[in-house]
């Protein structure tokens, strides 16, 4: 039994955790939930000895635990599989998986590198990743890394197993993996903390649920008998409506961009599509459909093989994304918002205005005043509900969700006609969710932008679009249009986007 008593933890202007008592047994997947921000990660850190709390004590079958750093959690037969990735990016993945328990020959003290590959290899065939073990982890994608560190959690043989959002960048059949084998070793009689923002998640795998609201627990409950919106009720306080937003006004509006077979080998095949202004068009798909490769092409990331772009009806030559931006007015809103896009080190402030900076010559000019940046960030602080103390705040300090908004808000202060939004939700909590649903759809309706929407989440394409392309193999394989016609039903949609899917 792992169990926490009255833990407390103040970050200067937050008490991120506040006399948290909470016990959690082997044998059981417990989730916990909350609001961006509630307190999820540093409750979760504290456990494993990456932070200390202020007061309050954790305790193992009676005992005290007092660990120093995250080496003796693992000692302890505790480990974690962290919402922020922290493999050792220069190192292999065997180096990874082996980091704690590096093997050695007899008494030699030399390291015995076959046998560390070998067991390596063992628990990466575990996770369903058939890579070899001396691939340097920085070459892996985000998914990969997630399931690296899964691997080394089991390669410790922990007994208590903590995860983050261990979900954010996998594929359904990864999805389907772990699942496998957080249900083993909850068997087996591992104690499991799984935290996540997806509630079908939390409802199919987890046995119980804990939830925090501003750093305090608010309940914990079987999820047996417990529905999704008396859950969502626990953690924000209200109900939340997913019906359609409203009719926009697509018909009308000037056709902004267009695909004519846009063809890049191996990644997009014949792609042909038009948006007009004030439109939300969804690009709907599994992850892995294509759906980013085309995104790459339209804005000038990647080379496209064949095929032509237009921009409000002139044919369009992009070499770049600073040419997609400057030049015709593009933003592109990335997925892998973690890895790329944010300056940690900096304020919330500069994250957000740095898209409204125009460039010369191949050089950023800050041509903004402080006055009128500290303007932008606080509407968008108030538009996306970003918790953060202000805009000055360093935003390394904020929670995954937060960083997530602080992200989005760059593109939304850029002021693109165009925008392309890549899965603006992932890790983001359900009350922010339908925010940001709310300003996306409002920039097409009110402000008439071009928009097109990446999401593999079918509520909520369905929720915002207008009309939906459903990718598959990297093809466009079916069109849904009239997704805004109040007559239509959310089953009656999504039924027919899963036509196509099969
Ligand atoms: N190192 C830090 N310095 C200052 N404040 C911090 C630090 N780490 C976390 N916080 C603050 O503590 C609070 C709780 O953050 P935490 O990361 O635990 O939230 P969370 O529930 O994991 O949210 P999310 O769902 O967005 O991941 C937030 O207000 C956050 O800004
Ligand atoms: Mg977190």
């Amino acid at each position: 039994m792992l169990e926490l008593k009255g833990v407390s933890k103040r970050f200067p202007g937050v008490q991120a955790l506040d006399g948290v008592s909470l016990m959690f047994a082997p044998g059981e997947i417990h989730a916990l939930v909350g609001e961006n921000g509630a307190g999820k990660s540093t409750l979760i850190k504290i456990i494993t000895g990456l932070l200390q709390p202020d007061r309050g004590e954790v305790h193992r079958d009676g005992r005290r635990l007092r660990f120093r750093s995250y080496r003796d959690s693992l000692a302890e037969g505790i480990d974690i599989v962290s919402q922020e990735i922290e493999v050792i990016p220069e190192s292999t993945i065997a180096e990874n998986i082996m980091l704690d328990k590096l093997i050695t020959r007899g008494k030699t003290g030399i390291i015995d590198w076959p046998a560390v590959h070998r067991a390596a290899r063992a628990c990466l065939e575990r996770v369903g990743l058939p890579l070899p073990t001396g691939t340097v982890i920085k070459r892996l994608s985000a998914a990969h890394k997630q399931l690296v560190q899964v691997a080394k959690a089991l390669a410790a043989d922990a007994r208590v197993l903590l995860l983050d959002e261990p979900t954010s960048s996998l594929t359904e059949h990864e999805v389907a993996t772990l699942f496998g084998i957080l249900r083993d070793l909850r068997d087996k009689g591992v104690t499991i903390i799984f935290v996540s923002h997806k509630f079908e998640e939390v409802f199919a795998l987890c046995d119980k649920v804990s939830v925090l609201r501003d750093g305090r627990l608010v309940g914990t409950k079987s999820l047996q008998d417990l529905t999704r919106k008396e859950l969502v009720r626990m953690m924000i306080g209200r109900d939340i409506d997913r019906a359609h937003l409203g009719r926009l006004d697509a018909e009308r509006g000037r056709e902004m961009l267009r695909a004519e077979r846009l063809v890049r080998k191996g990644k997009v095949e014949n792609a042909s599509f038009a948006v007009r202004a004030g439109e939300i068009l969804g690009f709907y798909g599994l992850v892995g459909a294509g759906r980013t490769e085309l995104a790459r092409v339209l804005i000038g990331e990647d080379r496209l093989d064949a095929g032509t772009i237009y921009v409000r009806g002139e044919k369009a030559r992009i070499r770049s994304v600073a040419d997609s931006l400057e030049r015709y007015g593009i933003g592109y809103v990335s997925e892998n918002r973690k890895e790329e896009g944010l300056l940690l080190q900096s304020p919330v402030r500069t994250n957000i205005t740095i898209a409204v900076w125009p460039r010369i010559a191949g050089r950023i000019v800050r041509a903004v005043s402080r006055t009128k940046e500290t303007a932008i960030a606080y509407r968008m602080i108030d538009g996306l509900d970003i918790r953060t103390r202000g805009p000055e705040q360093k935003t390394e300090d904020l929670s995954g969700g937060n960083q997530q908004k602080v992200c989005l808000s760059k593109w939304l202060a850029a002021d693109c006609d165009i925008l392309i939004i890549d899965e603006p939700t992932v890790g983001v909590d359900v009350g922010a969710k339908d925010q940001i649903h709310r300003l996306i759809w409002d920039l097409a309706k009110t402000r008439g932008k071009a928009i097109i929407l990446i999401s593999s989440d079918m509520p909520e394409i369905v929720r915002i679009a207008n009309r939906i392309l459903v990718f598959r193999d990297r093809r466009i394989v079916g069109e849904i249009q009239g997704v805004d016609d109040p007559a239509k039903s959310y089953a009656e949609l999504s039924a027919a986007i899963g036509m196509h899917l099969h």
